[in-house]
C-alpha cells in the first residue's frame, strides 16, 4: 500500500484513462494489464487534487481513503443568468442587524470553506471565525477602545495617520471599523504558502458570494485588516496560527436594509489580443516597475 493508497475497483474499470489524462502532476499511468497504477514517484508529485476520483466515470477509483461514493454527485449545473445576478447584486453591506446569523447558515458556510481553490492544492488557509455577536460586542469594543487610545496618545503614528480623522466619530461611538457587524472572518495564509498573496482573497471572495446568496451581507474589511497588520499584537485575540500571516478580513451579518437595484458600473477596460504584438523594448528600469509596481 502507497501513501496514495489508490485502489482501483476492477470489476468497475473501463480502462477509459481519464484519470490518468487529467492528472496534471503524472502520478498515474497506465499499468501493464491497462488498469491505472502508481507511476514512478508519482506519490512524490501528487498534490491530493482528487481529480482522479471525480473524473472517473465508473466510480471505480479511491484515493487517499477516499470512497468516491462518499462524493457528492455533479449533475446540476446552476443558471448562470442567476449566478450573475447575484454578482451584479452584491453590495458592501455597512448596517447589520444586532443578531446572530441562522446556526445553519453559520454552518454551511463554514463547510464551504474547505472547497476553495489555493495554489498548488495548498489548502493551508486557516479561519478565525467570530460566530457570536456577544463574542464581536466585546471584540469591537477592545479594538475600538485600543484604537482611540492610539491616536490620542499618537503611540502608532501610521495609525493616528490614517485613523485621525474618524477619531471624533469613533468617540461618538460610531462604528467605523466594524460597521456594525454580528460577525467576522479573519483568513491567514502559511507564511511559506506557494500562492499566498492570492489565496486568502479566493477564499474571501466564494465565502461573499455564498453568504450573499443565503442574504447574508458582507463588507471586505481593509480598515482592520490594516489595524491587525499594524499593531500584530492584536491578532492574537484571534487565534492566528504562528505559521501563518493575516490575509484580510470580511464582516459579515443579517443586513438592516435590502438594496432594490443593481449599481451601473464603468465599463472596464478589455482588450481582445487578436494578433501577435510587438515585445517591448524595455529598459532595466522599467523591467523592474513592471515586476514590482511603481
Ligand atoms: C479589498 C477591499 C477592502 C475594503 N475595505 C473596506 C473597509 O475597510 N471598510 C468599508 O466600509 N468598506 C470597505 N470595502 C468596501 C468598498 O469600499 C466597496 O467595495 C466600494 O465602496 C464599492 O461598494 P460595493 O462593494 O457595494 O459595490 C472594501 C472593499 C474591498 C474590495
Amino acid at each position: 500500500m502507497t501513501e496514495m493508497n489508490l485502489i482501483i475497483d476492477k470489476e468497475k474499470c473501463v480502462k477509459c484513462g481519464l484519470c490518468i489524462k487529467d492528472c496534471s502532476a503524472k502520478s498515474i499511468e497506465f499499468g501493464e494489464d491497462g488498469f491505472p497504477v502508481v507511476a514512478q514517484n508519482g506519490e512524490k508529485r501528487c498534490f491530493k487534487c482528487q481529480h482522479c476520483l471525480s473524473i472517473c466515470p465508473t466510480g471505480a477509483l479511491s484515493i487517499f481513503g477516499k470512497n468516491p461514493e462518499n462524493s457528492n454527485s455533479i449533475e446540476n449545473s446552476i443558471n448562470p443568468d442567476d449566478l450573475l445576478s447575484l454578482i451584479q447584486s452584491r453590495r458592501s453591506v455597512r448596517h447589520y442587524k444586532h443578531e446572530n446569523i441562522a446556526p445553519e447558515k453559520m454552518e454551511k458556510l463554514k463547510n464551504m470553506l474547505k472547497y476553495v481553490p489555493t495554489g498548488c492544492n495548498n489548502h493551508g488557509l486557516h479561519f478565525s471565525v467570530i460566530d457570536d455577536v456577544e463574542v464581536m460586542d466585546k471584540f469591537r469594543e477592545k479594538i475600538n477602545k485600543r484604537v482611540i487610545n492610539v491616536i490620542s496618545n499618537n503611540t502608532v503614528k501610521l495609525v493616528t495617520k490614517k485613523f485621525g480623522h474618524y477619531i471624533d466619530a469613533m468617540k461618538n461611538g460610531e462604528d467605523i471599523l466594524f460597521r456594525t457587524a454580528p460577525h467576522m472572518v479573519v483568513v491567514s495564509v502559511e507564511k511559506n504558502a506557494p500562492c499566498k498573496d492570492i489565496d486568502p482573497t479566493i477564499a474571501l471572495s466564494y465565502f461573499e458570494l455564498y453568504a450573499q446568496s443565503m442574504e447574508i451581507g458582507t463588507c471586505w474589511c481593509g480598515l482592520v485588516y490594516w489595524l491587525l497588520t499594524m499593531m500584530p499584537e492584536l491578532q492574537g485575540l484571534l487565534e492566528i496560527p504562528e505559521t501563518h500571516k493575516i490575509g484580510y478580513v470580511m464582516l459579515f451579518g443579517n443586513p438592516e436594509n435590502k438594496y432594490t437595484r443593481t449599481p451601473q458600473p464603468k465599463d472596464v477596460p478589455i482588450v481582445s489580443v487578436k494578433k501577435e504584438g510587438k515585445e517591448l523594448n524595455l529598459t532595466f528600469i522599467q523591467k523592474v516597475k513592471r515586476i514590482f509596481g511603481k
